[in-house]
Formats: C-alpha cells, structure tokens, sequence
C-alpha cells in the first residue's frame, strides 16, 4: 500500500499549564499542508525498515516499528511489516514529520490486516506514540485541547499561500517545555481560546494568533526571529513558528508575494509553498 504522510502546522500554540503527568496541556489548531513523506507499506513475516534519509534510525527506535509493534500487541497479530519511507518532510522541524509517518502506518496496517479497530482505540495507541500522532489519523483540520488528542475537527478552507521556512536549526521539544516552564514560574496566564481569537474565515479578516514557544525559541535563535520579521516585511499576513520550532510559515493573500518570499529564502533554507484551500488525500 502506498500512501502519503503530510506535514501539519500550528496556526496558534497555547501552553495553558503542566499536568501530573509531566505533560503540559495544550491549546492549538493542526493544519495538514502539501508537503508529505511517502510511505510504501506491505505484508511481511517481520518488521523492517528502509528511509531515504539516512541520518533516520531504522530500527526500533523508529516511531514507524514502534507503530506496527503497538498493532502487533493490540490485535494479537504476529506477522510484520516492510516500510520503505521516501522522506521529504525535514526532521525535528515542528512539522510533525515522524508522527505523521506513525499515524500512517496505524490507518494502513489496520486496513491492510483487517483489523477494523475504531477510533477511539487507534486515538489511544497513537497517543502512546507520541502527542501528535493523533491528529494525524483525522482527515481534516482540528482544534486540539489536552496533549494535543483532544480533538475537534475544522474544515478550515485556508485562502493564503502557506510560505513554510526551515533554518536547519533542530530545536528539542522536551527542550522548550523545559525552557517555557522555568521562563513562565510554572504559572501559565489564562486567556482566551485560540479559536475565539483567530479568524479564520476570509470575512472574520487579519488572522491573530500566537505561539507561546516563540519567545523562548527566538531568545536561543536569532536567525528565527529575523525569519519571522522577514517573512511580514515580504507582505506575509500572519508569520508564526511551528510547533516548538524551528520552521516559521507566512501566510500570504497573494501569490507574487509568495512567491517573492520563496524565492528571497531559497538562496539560504529548505523553502516549501502550499496552494490556497488545499486540502490533503485521505489515505482510507
Ligand atoms: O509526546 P511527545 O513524545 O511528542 O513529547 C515529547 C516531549 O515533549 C515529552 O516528553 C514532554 O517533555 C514534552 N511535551 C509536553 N507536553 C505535551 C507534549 C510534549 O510536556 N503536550
């Protein structure tokens, strides 16, 4: 089975506290865009795996076997999976590379062993794999409270170009939750919902939103912050970071704009460019 894996964005990140569990909740909207991995998954007595990306581990430590050992474990299973990965999505990016990939193989192997698990049960392994994972196994956009599992879907017909730019700069999640709790006392301000703040209709006009890992991620890395002025000096109406960085987007209302600014970032970064309304293939 062959089948794309998309990157996703933050258009807003609210750290709204820490939990007991060492987790933080979250507040956040995911926006799938047009930049995917491709995965070729079939049938086979073990697992394995091969990427295209070489500096990826390939082996248990791989968020993909991790994936096929949780179904294994689920369903009763014992057979495996080959998965070759054509990766595309860059790494540690705040695009949610690794835990689109994860969620794929979920959807694909649950089809391909006919195991009819349903939502909620997929939700839960998907979330033993990662905050993000599942997000990644809705079709649309959604409003995420919690860890990020929390989901309500939104069919977001986003009207702007989606400029992403990534300044192959790794920043570590743990890394920043760290940071943005000794920053912040580990008291978080409450506010207003994301959702209530940002308009995302083309009629509700100029889109505010923030993320919260900004101020720490910019205090480490000046070249993101000059990435996100850039980006609103080349016409960008919205400039944010993604995730807990390092990729910044613009959101642009015209194309020679965006183009512009790809082509302003392309000498330097890894640039990518999504078309308005875009709306990604489902993979079941
Ligand atoms: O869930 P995931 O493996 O992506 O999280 C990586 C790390 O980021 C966690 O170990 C935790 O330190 C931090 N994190 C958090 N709250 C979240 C998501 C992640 O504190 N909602």
């Amino acid at each position: 089975m062959n089948v794309k894996a998309y990157a996703k964005i933050n258009l807003g990140l609210h750290i709204v506290g820490k939990r007991q569990d060492g987790y933080h909740d979250i507040e956040t909207i995911f926006h799938r865009i047009n930049l995917f991995d491709e995965l070729n998954i079939e049938n086979s007595a073990d697992i394995s795996i091969s990427c295209s990306n070489t500096s990826l581990p390939t082996d248990s430590a791989n968020l993909c076997w991790k994936a096929v050992e949780l179904l294994r474990k689920e369903s009763g299973i014992t057979q495996g999976a080959k998965i070759g990965i054509k990766k595309s999505i860059p790494v540690g990016a705040g695009l949610g590379g690794g835990s689109s990939d994860a969620a794929a193989v979920l959807t694909a192997l649950n089809i391909m062993w006919n195991l009819s698990l349903d939502k909620a049960i997929l939700c839960g392994l998907a979330l033993q794999l990662g905050s993000d994972v599942p997000f990644f196994l809705e079709k649309s956009s959604a409003y995420a409270e919690g860890r990020g599992e929390k989901l309500v879907p939104m069919e977001l017909n986003l009207p702007y170009w989606i400029v992403l730019v990534h300044p192959n700069i790794h920043v570590s999640t743990p890394w920043a939750y760290t940071r943005l709790a000794e920053y912040r006392n580990g008291i978080f301000p409450q506010r207003p919902q994301l959702n209530d703040r940002i308009g995302l209709s083309p009629a509700a006009g100029v889109l505010q939103a923030d993320n919260d890992f900004e101020e720490i991620v910019f205090t480490e890395h000046q070249k993101i912050r000059k990435i996100k002025l850039q980006l609103k000096e080349l016409g960008a109406v919205l400039s944010l970071m993604s995730g807990s960085g390092s990729t910044m987007f613009g959101l642009f209302s015209d194309m020679l704009s965006a183009l512009n600014a790809v082509q302003f970032f392309s000498k330097e970064f890894f640039v990518h460019m999504t078309e308005p309304y875009f709306i990604p293939e489902s993979n079941d």
